[in-house]
């Protein structure tokens, strides 16, 4: 019986693994002519701001903006952080999108400005064209001679491949022998050889097979048999960031810190050297430069260092889109006396677009609502839900969504099918939100340690 149960305890931890806040977004909404709909790829309402994302998000992919900064601000809760996911999702993954929170810079073991010019640099782009040759055709028979001792490592065989126009046949060693036999290709496979690495791709199976044999699979693609020559010149192209490229090649750190995390600082000679390289390949027509997307949640955490140090990025030829968010009111710029909208210079914010995100109706709440209860595979009731959606109200959608779970599980614990209006007011029992927190600690102040509540006799006093 012992065993039974950690089976499903298992199964349900790798279901509620990867569910995160804002797992549940997986785009803006937004129907060609850019207009929000009310309710899709998880985002609900809201719909000025993720209208106004969407035009920079356009901008953006037709590459006409660089150096631009964009400034998310509203009250908690109102989604800044979540509009950011869907920008990053709906850029896709040609467009760079790095993503920082403003308090990461004090906590690494360099300095702001090399943290800052990290994360710049994994938000631009390069894109590489590299001409290759490569052996393109149909594969008309693959022959591979078996040694009579057996296990013998040196395999030998032909490989005959044809074009709609000529047929060659190819000697096969070892090497490309396996990698074949790990493609799985067969007569019929239209296949390319990369000359200069020896790899095999499949891309598909030739038309004139399709009515071979029944075996082939719905996955199965279908692809012309190739025309012209067997060897071609092709152009390859890929995507990489300037600070893949400065950490590859920083002597010191070798590409393997690229998967540890931990790059350190960069030598400035380094990035030198790269930004010749890369103007010269763009002089040459090898590479393109791809502004992408740095997003710095939690603006407010920075100081004015770091202000001035974006202040001066932006003004690059090859800076990406800054888009920033923050919660603040007027406040005072951290590290400085002096108080400005958002906690953020002047001088920046006039560099800045400014979005504002509006708090929820209750029935933009409830939509929330639902879409967080179907990413955490949790039935309710329609009483539960509208229960919910009041305390959501009340208190903050924060605090309705974190209900959620800790609702299902006094569901299980009752062997309940769907969370119940009961479920609800228990855990709400169970969890104080900010407001009863407050007010408990209001009443029971002189319990608590570094009180701060003057005295009500004090300040009738003063
Ligand atoms: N329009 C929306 N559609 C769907 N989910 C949303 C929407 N707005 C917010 N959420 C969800 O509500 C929760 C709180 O939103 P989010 O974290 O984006 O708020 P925020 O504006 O960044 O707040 P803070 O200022 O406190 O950082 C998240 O789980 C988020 O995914
Ligand atoms: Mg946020």
């Amino acid at each position: 019986m012992g065993a039974e149960v950690k089976v499903s305890e298992t199964r349900d931890l790798t279901r509620i693994e990867r569910i995160g806040a804002h797992s549940h977004i997986r785009g803006l909404g937004l129907d060609d002519t850019l207009e929000p709909r009310n309710v899709s790829q998880g985002m609900v309402g809201q719909k000025p701001a993720r209208r106004a994302v969407g035009v920079i998000c356009k901008m953006i992919k037709e590459g006409k903006i660089a150096g631009r900064g964009v400034l998310l601000a509203g009250q908690p809760g109102t989604g800044k952080t979540a509009i950011a996911m869907a920008m990053a999702k709906s850029l896709g993954e040609e467009t760079p999108f790095a993503m920082m929170a403003g308090s990461e810079i004090f906590s690494l073991e360099m300095s702001k400005t090399e943290a800052l010019t990290q994360a710049f640099r994994k938000a631009i782009g390069v894109k590489i064209k590299e001409e290759t040759e490569i052996i393109e055709g149909e594969v008309v028979e693959i022959q591979i001679d078996r040694p009579a001792t057996a296990g013998a490592a040196s395999k030998s065989g032909k490989l005959t491949l044809k074009t709609t126009e000529m047929e060659t046949v190819y000697d096969l060693g070892s090497k490309m022998i396996e990698a074949l036999t790990k493609e799985k290709a067969q007569s019929g496979d239209v296949i390319a050889i990369d000359k200069a690495s020896g790899k095999i791709t499949k891309l598909g199976r030739s038309f004139a097979r399709s009515r071979d044999y029944d075996a082939t699979g719905a996955q199965t693609r279908f692809v012309q048999c190739p025309d012209g020559e067997l060897q071609k010149r092709k152009e390859v192209v890929h995507v990489v960031t300037l600070h893949e490229i400065d950490v590859i090649n920083s002597r010191t750190q070798g590409f393997l810190a690229l998967f540890a995390g931990d790059t350190g600082e960069i030598r400035s000679e380094v990035r030198e050297q790269i930004n010749n390289k890369v103007a010269e390949w763009r002089e040459e027509g090898k590479a393109e430069i791809v502004p992408g997307v740095l997003f710095i949640d939690e603006v407010h955490m920075l100081d004015m260092e770091c202000f001035s140090f974006l202040n001066r990025a932006l003004e690059n030829e090859m800076a990406p889109i800054l888009v920033v968010a923050t919660n603040r009111g007027i406040t005072k710029i951290r590290g400085t006396n002096y108080k400005s909208p958002h906690g953020i210079p002047l001088d920046l914010l006039d560099r800045l677009l400014i979005i504002s995100t509006q708090p929820y109706t209750e029935d933009e709440m409830r939509r929330i609502l639902d879409i967080r209860g179907e990413e955490e595979d949790v039935e309710m009731a329609e009483e539960a839900k509208e229960l919910l959606t009041k305390i959501g109200q009340e208190t903050s959608l924060r605090y309705a969504i974190h209900l959620i779970t800790a609702a299902a599980l006094a569901c299980q614990k009752r062997r309940g099918k769907e969370v119940s209006i009961e479920d609800i007011s228990k855990v709400y029992s169970l969890f104080m939100d900010v407001k009863r927190s407050t007010q408990f600690l209001m009443e029971y102040q002189e319990q608590f340690m570094f009180n701060e509540v003057p005295d009500t006799s004090e300040m009738v006093e003063g």
